[in-house]
């Protein structure tokens, strides 16, 4: 048994998290007063996304030093106190480390703009082609081209993101040793753990061509190089500890990758974010796109995960949400008439999976997006890209803000809601960016809505800790045609747990393949009171409840 398999990690956005200072973000000294909360909650780990010095064009994933902590989160002092205060409460920590770019204001950045060969070389730059034109068509996963000039040299280099985040270049050694230098400093300040962002695009090809589809990601994801450099990664840095956790997150990856980067005897991680599973609203593969979610793909897909990652002895990380994403509830439940049924059954779907699951900030309270009346309110770059694209497309104000405001970003940035306080009991001065108007009823400690999430979220984690077949057990998905219900069961030791989980209003009807009846079944949680197993199982609205059969 590896030491991450009955662990629960909790993701803080610390922008948005708790402000102690009254400047309207959130800080370092605000995720220790908050402790209690979260040792209460029974999480083991917590995520911090980056709060070192930054611009903060891409809210931190634009980092200018990495081994600094920027002033507006505090200070190194108020970190060093931040591993010794959570360890107390029985909580260690997981940085993010953004290796895969710097931003352009990153010291190495502008000294290459200065002329220096040494940090050009940390960098990727290439000529235009011999017409002038770009050095290929690849687009930029923030909107437009991926290439932007070098100073005034007629380079240019590449930025698969903001044209404020410039690509590193991670076929030189130099840059590689920098990065494992980072890594080993984070972890001899008692940093247990480590997410690396779209860690598999460091692995570039030498020779860069343009892309049939005018987009590129297949010619930069997942390169076979990639798998080398997290291999010496891990060598050189956690590798030699024994209790690291370590997390990549996998943009378009396949499950054939996912287990090659999380199967324990290839020394990459110990576990991967995919995310196929949230593209399941988007039209044609394109996010800023309206669509119902298509539930038979995402049974499909989430079944395929299990299964392929558990064949090939990989290890997903298990999650609906994070700052990146609309919030699960408002994209898969009903949270106007639903919001303790729908939140507990997305989460008892994820944490009874094989896995580790991840609880992002304000989902054990049943936080929702904020539909932001107006663009103004919104702060991510992404998303005004996104708006100007689509006006540009032709989409009237309105239909491109319907789109904004169930895609965006932000939708997962807002601050926690604390309780019925102006902002929330977020901060004192006025937020960075709104607070949802519904924490008058959805926050820590007025709601009776959230209280009962919460509630279950504190059994579902027990449960992992309590039951190895949680932490264990093999997956099979079984019913998988079923028009309403992903089901599922897990198996360890002669023993079964059977999982159904409703994810529409309307009741259902499960038809128990004959296998499960006839055993002694223990109802171990649900969300609809007492149940008994039988031949014709009824389901009401977004109803969850698991079964221990032996
Ligand atoms: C990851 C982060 C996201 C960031 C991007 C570029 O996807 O989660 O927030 O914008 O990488 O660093």
């Amino acid at each position: 048994m590896t030491h991450f398999q009955d662990k629960v990690i909790y993701q803080i956005y610390p922008k948005s998290f708790k402000d102690t200072t009254g400047n309207g973000i959130g800080d370092l000294q605000g995720v220790i007063r908050q402790l209690p909360y979260l040792e209460d909650l029974g999480i083991d780990m917590i995520w911090l996304n980056p709060f070192y010095k930054s611009p903060q064009r891409d809210n931190g994933y634009d980092v200018a030093d990495y081994k600094s902590v920027d002033p507006m989160f505090g200070t190194m002092d108020d970190f060093d106190q931040l591993v010794k205060a959570a360890d107390k409460h029985g909580i260690s920590l997981m940085l993010d480390m953004v290796l895969n770019h710097t931003s352009t204001e990153h010291e190495w950045f502008q000294r290459a703009l200065k002329g220096e060969k040494k940090y050009q070389d940390y960098y990727i730059l290439r000529d235009p082609k011999p017409d002038g034109s770009l050095p290929t068509n690849w687009a930029s996963k923030f909107g437009g081209p991926s290439w932007a000039p070098f100073g005034d040299t007629g380079k240019y280099y590449l930025h698969l993101f903001d044209v404020t985040q410039a690509d590193l270049n991670w076929r030189n050694p130099e840059v590689r040793q920098e990065m494992f230098d980072v890594v080993n400093f984070w972890l001899e300040k008692g940093v247990k753990g480590f997410r690396f962002d779209v860690i598999n695009l460091i692995g570039k090809d030498e020779d860069y061509v343009d892309a049939d589809d005018g987009v590129g990601k297949y010619l930069y994801t997942d390169r076979p190089l990639t798998h080398d450099f997290l291999q010496e990664l891990n060598r050189e840095t956690f590798g030699k500890y024994d209790d690291i956790i370590t997390v990549g997150e996998m943009s378009s990856t396949t499950v054939e990758n996912g287990v090659k980067y999380s199967n324990p005897d290839r020394d990459e991680l110990s576990m991967i974010f995919s995310f196929h599973h949230l593209k399941v609203d988007y039209k044609d593969g394109e996010k800023w796109t309206l669509a119902p979610f298509d539930f038979q793909e995402l049974k499909q897909i989430l079944d395929e995960w299990q299964t392929g990652m558990s064949d090939g002895g990989g290890w997903n990380a298990l999650f609906w949400n994070n700052h990146d994403q609309p919030r699960a509830n408002s994209r898969f439940g009903d949270v106007e008439n639903y919001p303790v049924e729908t939140a507990t059954m997305l989460a008892q779907t994820m944490h009874l999976l094989r896995g580790t699951p991840y609880v992002y900030q304000g989902e054990e309270i049943g936080m929702t997006n904020p539909d932001y009346p107006e663009l103004d309110h919104f702060v991510d770059v992404e998303t005004h890209n996104a708006y100007h694209e689509l006006k540009e497309k032709g989409l009237p104000h309105e239909e491109a803000m319907n789109i904004i405001r169930a895609k965006s970003r932000d939708n997962g940035r807002t601050p926690m809601q604390w309780n019925t306080n102006l902002h929330a009991g977020f901060t004192e001065g006025t937020p960075w960016i709104d607070v949802a108007p519904n924490h008058t009823h959805i926050n820590v400690e007025n709601s009776k809505v959230s209280q009962e999430i919460r509630d279950y979220y504190k059994r579902l984690i027990r449960l992992r800790k309590e039951l190895p077949i949680v932490s264990k057990g093999d997956y099979r998905g079984i019913l998988l045609d079923h028009p309403s219900v992903y089901a599922y069961v897990r198996e360890w030791e002669g023993q079964q747990l059977l999982v159904l989980n409703h994810f529409y209003a309307e009741p259902d009807t499960v038809e128990i393949p004959d296998e499960f009846l006839n055993k002694e079944a223990e109802m171990i949680i649900g969300n609809s009171g007492e149940r008994t197993l039988e031949k014709e199982f009824q389901v009401g609205p977004y109803e969850t409840v698991a079964f221990l059969l032996k």
